[in-house]
């Protein structure tokens, strides 16, 4: 007992002088955060998005919480695009029910995608759509939304 206490003594001294040399390994006073302020300034990509651009009017989250699409239902206008990201992997969005003048369908055939994937449309026909996780739509990750005039 008295061993191990030792030990475990002399290890925290260790651990203490050792932060102790780290900290006295500046003299100058000053903090060492000083001079280290921009890292990465010059070189931060900054997405340089001007023309063909698309306004992004509601964002879907993919798989976030589970099977399933949230917000599960919304509305935006025509004209408006509609965002899904999948915030996990094994996912699709396919369309079950669209107005009749829509060609929606969702994303490629039965393509699955990963985490991070996005994919847009922008819908110009009014009416009520519908759409479902084809791996998961017995799992209840579907959604619907409305496009309005
Ligand atoms: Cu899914």
């Amino acid at each position: 007992m008295e061993e191990s206490r030792r030990q475990f003594v002399a290890a925290l001294t260790a651990g203490v002088t050792g932060a102790l040399a780290g900290c006295g390994g500046s003299d100058s006073g000053a903090p060492t955060e000083d001079g280290t302020e921009t890292p990465t300034a010059g070189e931060s990509p900054t997405p340089t998005e001007t023309s063909g651009a698309t306004e992004v009017s509601q964002v879907v989250a993919v798989g976030a919480d589970g099977f399933n699409f949230s917000p599960a239902n919304f509305e935006v206008a025509a004209g408006n695009t509609v965002r899904w990201e999948w915030e996990s992997g094994g996912h699709n969005v396919k369309a079950d029910t669209v107005p009749g003048g829509s060609d929606w369908s969702g994303t490629e055939g039965s393509d699955l995608f990963s985490s991070g994937h996005t994919y847009s449309y922008t819908f110009e026909t009014p009416g009520e759509y519908s759409y479902y996780c084809q791996p998961h739509r017995g799992s209840g990750m579907t959604g619907s939304f409305t496009v309005t005039q």
